[in-house]
């Protein structure tokens, strides 16, 4: 294997790894929500759900399988559509954060 191949697949690992090695911040979390997500989702169990089948964030915080790494994974399969560019591993993070402050309330 050239030694370039064996660099990207390390990091490629690293990076899938390592979401939880990034600053998470909830309250930048949420600032995201509100700028990407709250056209579709309750993004805090208390506002309105504005597009039917859009599952409330407090609803996803309660999910067994969510956590940062899911949410890393998921995001970009599931939601080719949402307006603006990607999202990058450091807001996904924070939003994972965010979403994760919810199963308290
Ligand atoms: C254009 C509307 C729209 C936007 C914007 C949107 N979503 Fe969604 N989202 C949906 C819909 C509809 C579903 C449910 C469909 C499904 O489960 O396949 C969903 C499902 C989800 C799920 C899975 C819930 C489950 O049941 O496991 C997560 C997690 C999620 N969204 C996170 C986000 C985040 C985070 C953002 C902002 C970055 C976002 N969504 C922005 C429409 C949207």
């Amino acid at each position: 294997m050239p030694g370039a191949t064996r660099i990207v697949i390390a990091a490629s690992a690293t990076l899938a790894m390592s979401p939880l090695a990034f600053a998470q911040d909830p309250a930048r979390g949420r600032a995201v929500a509100v700028q990407r997500c709250v056209s579709c989702h309750d993004i805090n169990g208390r506002s309105r759900q504005p597009l039917r089948g859009a599952t409330p964030f407090r609803d996803i915080a309660l999910e067994p399988q969510f956590g940062p790494n899911w949410l890393a994974i998921y995001l970009p399969f599931s939601h080719p559509d949402i307006d603006g560019p990607s999202l990058g591993l450091a807001e996904v993070s924070e939003l994972a954060a965010y979403i994760a402050t919810l199963q308290r309330r």
